[in-house]
């Protein structure tokens, strides 16, 4: 029995949050160790559909929901969320979600700078969810974070406040953007902070004792590798590691801990935001994917640019992200075309090459070079066992195994949580 962490292998939206759900039955824990709310999760049980940013998508499950210090916090982007999974039913208190004390804050500050930096950008502008995320890591990194613990010691707060707005509104007058008061900053804390504390605690300490007593976490990554700040299409990425490893860092449990490692990627490929996509399809059968797999984005309603899997990019996310199994997502989106492709190489120049590259302008170069396999008329979608599947499907998925040196442990053939095959119990490895 070991612990199973999930991670996205694309570029996001592969279906992490259809996944972790429909496994979150089998687990007691399921924690959250890096990004924010520029995550969207989309899970469908029944009639209800529940969209998820910042919150654990275990909670669903009404299993204990976990924020590591890897995550960096939006207070009222979390209660607004809190409030919204409790209209529709769940049960959120701090005895179901902890949140770690020792996790970065997220402040008016940082949307501002993360908004007018984009703007300033012009035609090389990342296309970030305009969250603050970026500035929130930085803030983070250069030490001068407000943290959740910070909440409860105002003296603290207080200069650690100045310190912020120094840098900050420097910044934020130098790009021409609206400054910041302390008083604005002290009000929206004060407002928050009776609502936020009860709910922190030192989440190492309970995860630790949690696996004392053999209960089974689940890590729930948000983004992708392709996204990671060092593994992926740098600078058109997000301001965090999201590779497996960032599990343990992230939420304050031992390496060992992390167990199998369940990379999720699409049966085709998409993204949000600007950067380099060699497979990106911008013909009828590009906006064909974007229609039936009803790719828009949870976060910012922007369509996602669709394109052919991409099976070198995804050999590179198993390799540098640990992973040890798949879960294929949306294999029911690719039912009906005559033809399919898989990206098996890459051209640059005019020379054929085994990896993609790390400079932005031989990525933004970069021609896939194509393998084509037909298509299948029959309908996958809603298939709940392998014996469904057309045979011309599950040649599909096994030449993706191949190609990508990993197994297919998991298939996804729709939205709705029980429309899922499993091969091979992540859990149970
Ligand atoms: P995440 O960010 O990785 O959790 O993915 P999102 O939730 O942002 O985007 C995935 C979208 O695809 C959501 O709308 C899901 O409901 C949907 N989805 C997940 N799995 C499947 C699948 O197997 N088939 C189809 N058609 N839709 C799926
Ligand atoms: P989930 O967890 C898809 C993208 C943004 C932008 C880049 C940087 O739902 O898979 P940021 O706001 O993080 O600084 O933006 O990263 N991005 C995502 N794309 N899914 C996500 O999360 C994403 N989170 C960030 O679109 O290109
Ligand atoms: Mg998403």
């Amino acid at each position: 029995m070991s612990n199973v962490t999930v991670i996205g292998t694309q570029w996001g939206d592969e279906g992490k949050g259809k996944i972790v759900d429909w496994l979150a039955s089998r687990a007691d824990i399921v924690v959250r160790f890096q990004g924010g709310h520029n995550a969207g999760h989309t899970l469908v049980v029944g009639d209800q559909v529940y969209k998820l940013s910042l919150l654990p998508s275990g909670l669903v499950r009404g299993k204990i929901g976990v924020i590591g210090n890897g995550v960096v916090v939006d207070p009222k982007a979390l209660m607004t969320e809190i409030d919204r999974v409790t209209a529709q039913g769940l049960v959120v208190t701090p005895e179901t979600l902890w949140i770690a004390e020792n996790a970065p804050l997220i402040l008016p500050v940082h949307g501002a700078l993360d908004r007018a930096r984009e703007a300033a950008r012009g035609d090389h502008k990342i296309g970030t969810t305009g969250r603050g995320i970026g500035p929130a890591y930085e803030d983070k990194v250069a030490r001068r974070a407000i943290r959740i613990c910070d909440l409860a010691e105002p003296e603290t707060l207080d200069w650690k406040l100045d310190e912020l707005l120094l840098h900050h509104n420097t910044l934020l007058a130098g790009l021409g953007a609206e400054t910041f008061t302390k008083e604005q900053l002290k009000d929206f804390l004060a407002e928050i902070t009776p609502r936020l504390l009860p709910f922190s605690c030192q989440v190492w300490d309970r995860l630790d004792e949690a696996r004392r007593a053999g209960r089974r976490i689940l890590f729930e990554g948000a983004q992708a590798v392709m996204l990671d700040v060092d593994h992926g299409t740098y600078p058109f990425v997000t301001s965090s590691n999201t590779v497996a490893a960032v599990a343990a860092s992230g939420s304050g449990v031992s390496p060992s801990s992390v167990g199998f490692v369940l990379g999720i990627a699409k049966a085709y490929t998409t993204r949000v935001g600007e950067g380099p996509f060699p497979t990106e399809l911008h013909d009828q059968t590009g906006r064909t994917l974007g229609e039936r797999g009803h790719e828009f984005g949870t976060v910012t309603g922007r369509p996602r640019r669709c394109g052919w899997f991409d099976a070198v990019l995804i050999r590179r996310a198993v390799r540098v992200g640990g992973v040890s199994g798949i879960a294929l997502t949306k294999l029911d989106v690719l039912d009906g075309l005559d033809e399919i492709s898989i990206c098996v190489g890459y051209e640059l120049d005019g020379q054929k090459i085994e990896t993609f590259p790390s400079a932005p302008g031989a990525q933004a170069r970069v021609k896939p070079v194509y393998e084509t396999m037909p298509g299948w008329k029959e309908t996958t979608a809603g298939a709940r066992s392998w014996a469904e599947l057309p045979a011309q499907a599950i040649k599909y998925v096994r030449r993706i195994e191949e190609l990508i040196e990993a197994p297919v442990t998991l298939l996804s053939t729709s939205p709705e949580r029980d429309d899922t095959i499993l091969m091979r119990d992540p859990f149970e490895d």
